[in-house]
């Protein structure tokens, strides 16, 4: 594990991948859970910031907040232990410190975590209440060039998978990324395979961006691995042994 942080590490340095968090606010009022499930359902996850550098990064995209807003914050119920989702202990968290209201302050029943509309800061809440939430995605543009299935192996080596752009949320989450690939289509995790077009991740066909709306049908054998493509800003079919850049998630 720790190699495996290490060499992650080494590869940001030297440039050849670039993986932020996006932080998006999304302004309908829920309970935790139901934000918990909203974001695993059209973005990647409910935000979590779990470094000082993460958190200024979470801070600068947090900008549109105009509401008290969850975030992916939570206490195991009847512990006094925090984590960020995907059980992370929480070991720093910026709690609010204006003497008026210093946080967290009830340690009976206040089990989610949110972010103050005007403090910046975090508050303990009863999970039950309904706010506003901020979402995430985690995407990964690998800058080295690798035909699709040399893609799909590197991706589900070193992170979960080749990334899947199947909401408009995820899409234009990598749309704000892809700007900064070094090829002019970028790998997703797109593929052609007995007779229907399919994310390898498992996610469902609803959502759709191919160029010209139109699905390719019966693409020629070696057309048959989707991308991004930079210029048009849409889906299209390319030879899947073409040496591309290509997204991870
Ligand atoms: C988040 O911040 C980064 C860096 O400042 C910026 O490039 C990106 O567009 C922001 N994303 C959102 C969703 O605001
Ligand atoms: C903490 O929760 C208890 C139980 O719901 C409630 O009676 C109390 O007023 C709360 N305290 C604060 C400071 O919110
Ligand atoms: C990948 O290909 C692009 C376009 O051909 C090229 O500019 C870039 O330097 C290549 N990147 C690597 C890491 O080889």
């Amino acid at each position: 594990m720790k190699t495996t942080l290490t060499v992650l590490l080494i590869m940001e340095l030297c440039g050849l991948s670039s993986g932020l968090k996006q932080h998006f606010y999304v302004n309908e009022e829920k309970k935790w859970l139901c934000a918990y499930h909203h974001c695993r359902n059209y973005f990647h996850a409910l935000s979590t910031f779990t470094t000082a550098n993460e958190e200024e990064r979470f801070l600068a995209n947090a900008t549109s907040q105009t509401s008290d807003a969850w975030v992916g914050l939570h206490r195991k119920p009847k512990t006094e232990v925090w984590k960020w989702l995907a059980d992370i202990d929480a070991e720093q968290i910026s709690w609010d410190t204006d003497p008026t209201m210093t946080q967290p302050n009830n340690i009976t029943n206040q089990n989610c975590g949110f972010l103050h509309k005007d403090h910046k800061k975090l508050h303990d809440e009863r999970c039950t209440m309904r706010k506003p939430f901020f979402c995430m995605t985690d995407f990964v543009l690998v800058h080295q060039n690798k035909t699709w299935d040399g893609a799909l192996e590197y991706c589900r080596t070193h992170y979960n998978d080749l990334a899947s752009l199947s909401t408009t949320e995820r899409m234009n989450s990598a749309l704000l990324e892809v700007t900064q690939a070094e090829t002019e289509y970028v790998w997703t995790g797109l593929r052609y395979l007995a007779g229907d077009w399919f994310w390898v991740s498992g996610d469902g066909p609803d959502y759709t961006a191919w160029y010209q709306n139109k699905e390719p049908q019966c693409p020629a054998r070696d057309l048959r691995c989707g991308a991004l493509d930079k210029t048009t800003r849409l889906w299209t079919h390319r030879n899947c042994e073409k040496k591309l850049n290509f997204f991870c998630q």
